[in-house]
């Protein structure tokens, strides 16, 4: 069947109807990182709830369940408090609605966040990785049902989907503030269950630097889009790590995070 990748029209009239502001960036908040929508200026908020094409999922704590639209660094934004995932039951397409959205408001460029356990041993809990590739080993794709654009194909390249432009000016934006960031290769897992020891250890021979439950269907909507993308995950946690729990995952986020939302903003005036 074949299907398409914009949102209702009600959607983009609501955020249209709560700001003023003409978001040209989108940015999505992972696990225990939603604190950057706080710091926007002239912010306003709609729920997740109150989007029709947004997907209906059980809240995971650490997901707030919201955006907010609002100036980062004097730049227009939407800033996307939490995701749906696929390991919540909803399609590849459905957890890359944030991206669509993005696209429709007329946004150019996409940031993702997330966070990520660490695959490699020169990565450890805290480090902040900008995501240079990924691996889509979630069996599914976003994109699969869409005809293409207009007269076109579905079949997007993928090669610098992580924008080699956006990375060079997020590794200067760190390197003024002197916070130090890794440059990593992301693989994509469905989850939930977190990774054997023996899929850390494949993952690793893959050449895969972190692991995560997100993104990848977002990442391959904003190429289709034509977004511009820009990944930074923060490693909250050894992949395989013995006795990880949720709030492990979290807390790591909150030491982090601050960094982070210092990172992106300047970032985010940088465009
Ligand atoms: N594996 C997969 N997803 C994750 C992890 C992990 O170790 N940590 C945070 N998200």
């Amino acid at each position: 069947m074949a299907v398409s990748l914009s949102v209702p029209e009600a959607d983009v009239a609501l955020v249209r109807a709560a700001s003023p502001l003409r978001p040209r960036v989108a940015v999505v908040l992972g696990s225990g990182l939603s604190g950057l929508a706080d710091v926007a200026t002239e912010a306003a908020v709609v729920g997740y709830g109150a989007l029709e094409g947004f997907p209906r999922v059980g809240s995971v704590v650490g997901h707030a369940g919201k955006l907010v639209v609002g100036l980062l660094g004097g730049v227009p934004v939407v800033l996307f408090q939490g995701r749906a995932h696929q390991y919540q039951g909803v399609s590849a397409l459905e957890a890359a609605y944030p991206t669509r959205l993005a696209a429709a408001l007329g946004c150019d460029v996409l940031v993702v966040t997330n966070a990520a356990g660490g695959v490699v041993s020169r990565l450890s809990v805290g480090d902040l990785v900008v995501i240079s590739d990924h691996m889509n080993l979630m069996g599914t794709n976003p994109l699969t049902g869409w005809p293409g654009p207009e007269g076109g194909f579905p079949f997007i390249p993928m090669r610098d989907a992580y924008d080699p432009e956006l990375r060079a000016i997020m590794l200067d934006v760190a390197a003024r503030q002197g916070v130090k960031v890794a440059e990593g290769v992301y693989a994509g897992l469905l989850g939930p269950s977190y990774e054997t020891p023996a899929e850390v250890s494949m993952l690793a021979g893959l050449g895969a630097d972190v692991v995560g439950m997100s993104t990848v269907p977002e990442v391959i909507a904003a190429r289709a889009l034509g977004l511009r993308v820009l990944g930074m995950s923060l490693v909250t946690n050894a992949a395989a790590g013995v006795g990880l729990s949720h709030a492990e995952v979290l807390e790591a986020g909150d030491k982090a995070a601050t960094q982070l939302q210092r990172l992106v903003t300047e970032f985010v005036s940088r465009l």
